[in-house]
């Protein structure tokens, strides 16, 4: 599979760490420039070397939708463009608890960071996609978000929300040059997953037909690819990485 990035401008939220961490380093690895958005910029200088050819740090609030216009046009004023956005800023929240158990606080927190951090970056980006009519949207949302997993109301509606956001960005962009999918996968280990009750990641981990988790590399060629140039008829779908959960 060909996925060059060579000279593409990407943004990525959520960059210090797990998914978004390891996917800024394979665009990087094939050539992109990139605008790393995070709330944790002293995990970003740890993880990245800071080639100032190529990288760009952004410490961005993703549910502040002034911070976040700011930091494209940061990216903008240095790049000169931004062909690709993926969004990976997300929490679980409180998990392991019944809908009656829910707060709502914690309900709003996660979905200000899942859902309107998502949106609050694609209204940004767009109209510079739109002008060079050209772009690649990818949120990351989750299995979650198509199955619903018990124990976990605010993350799954949250993320159903995003999934319902890109079938609608993808038919209103689709004639743009700009394609908007997301991605669901199931457990992958990363520092969001570790912060889980084990008896959670137990629940979601027993339903993935392959037995095992998607791995770190998986996630990132997924990615990869749902962003290249070459997948340029496929928008407003939410591609599978569950080992099977989902087959649709
Ligand atoms: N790991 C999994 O198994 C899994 C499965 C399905 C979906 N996802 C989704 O993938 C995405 C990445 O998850 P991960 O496992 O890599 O999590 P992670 O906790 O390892 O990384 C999340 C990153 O987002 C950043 N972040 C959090 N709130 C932010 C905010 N308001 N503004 C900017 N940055 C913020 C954090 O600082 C962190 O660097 C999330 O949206 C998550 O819901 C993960």
């Amino acid at each position: 599979m060909q996925t060059g990035f060579n000279a593409q401008v990407a943004i990525i939220t959520g960059a210090a760490s797990g998914l978004g961490l390891v996917i800024a380093h394979k665009l990087l690895n094939e050539g992109a420039y990139v605008g790393l958005f995070d709330v944790n910029i002293e995990a970003l200088r740890e993880e990245f070397i800071g080639n100032p050819d190529k990288e760009e740090f952004v410490s961005v609030d993703v549910t502040d939708p002034a911070m976040v216009e700011k930091g494209v046009e940061q990216i903008v004023a240095r790049f000169g463009k931004i062909d690709i956005l993926i969004n990976c800023a997300g929490i679980t929240g409180a998990t392991n608890i019944k809908s009656h158990e829910v707060d709502p606080e914690n309900m709003r927190k996660v979905f200000e960071i899942n859902f309107m951090g998502s949106f609050n970056t694609s209204k940004a980006v767009l109209p510079h996609m739109l002008a060079n009519g050209y772009g690649r949207i990818l949120h990351i949302a989750s299995i979650a978000g198509k199955e619903g997993n018990a124990g976990m109301l605010a993350y799954s509606a949250s993320k159903a929300a995003v999934i319902g956001m890109a079938k609608v960005q993808g038919k209103e962009y689709a004639e743009t040059g700009v394609t908007i999918n997301a991605l669901a996968p199931a457990v992958i280990r990363t520092p969001l997953v570790e912060a889980m009750p084990d008896t959670q990641v137990q629940y979601m981990t027993d339903k993935i037909p392959m037995r095992r988790c998607g791995t770190l590399e998986e996630a990132a060629n997924m990615a990869a690819f749902i962003v290249s140039a070459e997948n340029s008829f496929t928008t407003g779908f939410t591609f599978d990485l569950s080992g099977g959960r989902a087959t649709y």
